[in-house]
C-alpha cells in the first residue's frame, strides 16, 4: 500500500494580473521508507507542491486534486488537524534553517519542547531523547551543544539539528526542501549522506526537492522532473539518470558537474524558465528545447506511460532514437 497518493494536485494563485498555476495536475505516490526526488529548476512549482501537502500556503494560494497519507485525505485540512500531523508524521526541513529555529532559544530546550508538546515526555525523558537524536545526527559532543543557541552553530551543524528536530517524533514522512543549497559544497554532501542513511535507519519516507538531478541519482528511489508546474517525466532515478526521456532531463544532467570535468564551464539549458503568465500554447519547454517540432507549439503533449511505469511529457520519439 501507498504510504502517500497524490492525484491531480493543482495549485493555482490569484494575482492582480491573473491566475498563476503553480502546480500543474501533479500525480505521484510513496511507500513507506521509499524517497522521491522531485527536480526542476527555479519556479518549477518545487516547494509549493511540498508547501500545498503540508498546508502552507500563501493566503492567494487555491489547492485542489487529493492527496491520501495513510488512507485519510490531507489536502485543506483544518489548521487544527493540520498540526497535529505535522508535528506526528509528516515533517518538513526549510532551505534556510534559521527561518525555523528560534535564535532566542537554547536549542536544547526547542528539541525538549517538542517532545514534551507532542509526545507527552517528562523533561528528563525528552532530555535523553533529544541528545540520543543529536549523536544520530553525527553532531560532535551533543550534550555540550544541547546548552547552546542557534547562532553558535555553523550552517551544516544547525542544518543538523533541523533534521534531528524534524525526526524527534519519528514521523512516516520527511519533505526536505532544498536542505543543502546554503551550504558549500562538501558540507552539503555530509548532508546528503546523512539523510541517506537516516532513511534506512529511521525507515522515513523522503520527497528531496533539489535543482540537482545528481544528488537525486544517489539517494533516491524515484524522480519527478517538474518544469512550468507540470510533470516533464517520472520514473526510477536511475531510469531517469542512466537514460533521461526528456530533452529537459536531458540537459538538467548535462549541468551536473562531473569529476572529470573539474574546471570546465558546466553547460546549463539556454534560456530561462516562462512566466507562468504568460505560457506558450502547446509545451512549456518548447522554447528552450534541443529537441523542438512545430507539433510542440500547437498541442501540449499529455503525460503517457511507457516502459512499465515510466511517464514522460514530450513528442519527441526518444524510443526509437535511443534504440538506434
Ligand atoms: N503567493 C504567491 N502568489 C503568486 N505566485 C506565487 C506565490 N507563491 C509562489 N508563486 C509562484 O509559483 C511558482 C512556483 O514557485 P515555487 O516556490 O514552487 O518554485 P520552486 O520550484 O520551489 O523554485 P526554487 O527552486 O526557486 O525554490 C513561481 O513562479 C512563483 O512565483
Ligand atoms: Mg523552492
Amino acid at each position: 500500500m501507498n504510504l502517500l497518493e497524490v492525484k491531480d494536485l493543482r495549485v493555482e494563485f490569484s494575482t492582480p494580473d491573473g491566475t498563476v498555476t503553480a502546480v500543474n495536475d501533479l500525480n505521484f505516490s510513496l511507500k513507506a521508507g521509499e524517497t522521491l526526488g522531485i527536480v526542476g529548476e527555479s519556479g518549477s512549482g518545487k516547494s509549493q507542491t511540498a508547501f500545498a501537502l503540508m498546508g502552507l500556503l500563501a493566503s492567494n494560494g487555491i489547492i485542489s486534486g487529493s492527496a491520501n497519507f495513510e488512507g485519510r485525505e490531507i489536502l485543506n485540512l483544518p489548521e487544527k488537524k493540520l498540526n497535529k500531523i505535522r508535528a506526528e508524521k509528516i515533517a518538513m526541513i526549510f532551505q534556510d534553517p534559521m527561518t525555523s529555529l528560534n535564535p532566542y532559544m537554547k536549542v536544547g530546550e526547542q528539541l525538549i519542547e517538542v517532545l514534551k508538546l507532542h509526545k507527552g515526555m517528562d523533561k528528563r525523558t525528552a532530555y535523553a531523547e533529544s541528545v540520543k537524536m543529536l549523536d544520530a545526527v553525527k553532531m560532535p559532543e551533543s550534550r555540550k551543544r544541547m546548552n547552546m543557541y542557534p547562532h553558535e552553530f555553523s550552517g551544516g551543524m544547525r542544518q543538523r539539528v533541523m533534521i534531528a528536530m524534524a525526526l524527534l517524533c519519528r514521523p512516516q514522512l520527511l519533505i526536505a526542501d532544498e536542505p543543502t543549497t546554503a551550504l558549500d559544497v562538501t558540507v552539503q554532501a555530509q548532508i546528503m549522506q546523512l539523510l541517506n542513511e537516516l532513511k534506512d535507519d529511521f525507515n522515513t519516507a523522503i520527497i528531496m526537492i533539489t535543482h540537482d538531478l545528481g544528488v537525486v541519482a544517489g539517494i533516491c528511489d524515484k524522480v519527478l522532473v517538474m518544469y512550468a508546474g507540470r510533470t516533464m517525466e517520472y520514473g526510477t532515478s536511475k531510469e531517469v539518470f542512466y537514460s533521461p526521456s526528456h530533452p529537459y532531463s536531458a540537459g538538467l544532467l548535462k549541468a551536473i558537474p562531473r569529476l572529470d570535468s573539474q574546471g570546465d564551464i558546466l553547460p546549463t539549458i539556454p534560456g530561462n524558465p516562462p512566466n507562468l503568465l504568460r505560457l506558450p500554447k502547446g509545451c512549456p519547454f518548447q522554447e528552450r528545447c534541443e529537441r523542438v517540432m512545430p507539433q510542440c507549439s500547437r498541442e501540449t503533449p499529455e503525460l503517457l506511460e511507457f516502459d512499465h511505469g515510466r511517464q514522460r511529457a514530450c513528442f519527441w520519439d526518444w524510443h526509437e532514437e535511443s534504440c538506434k
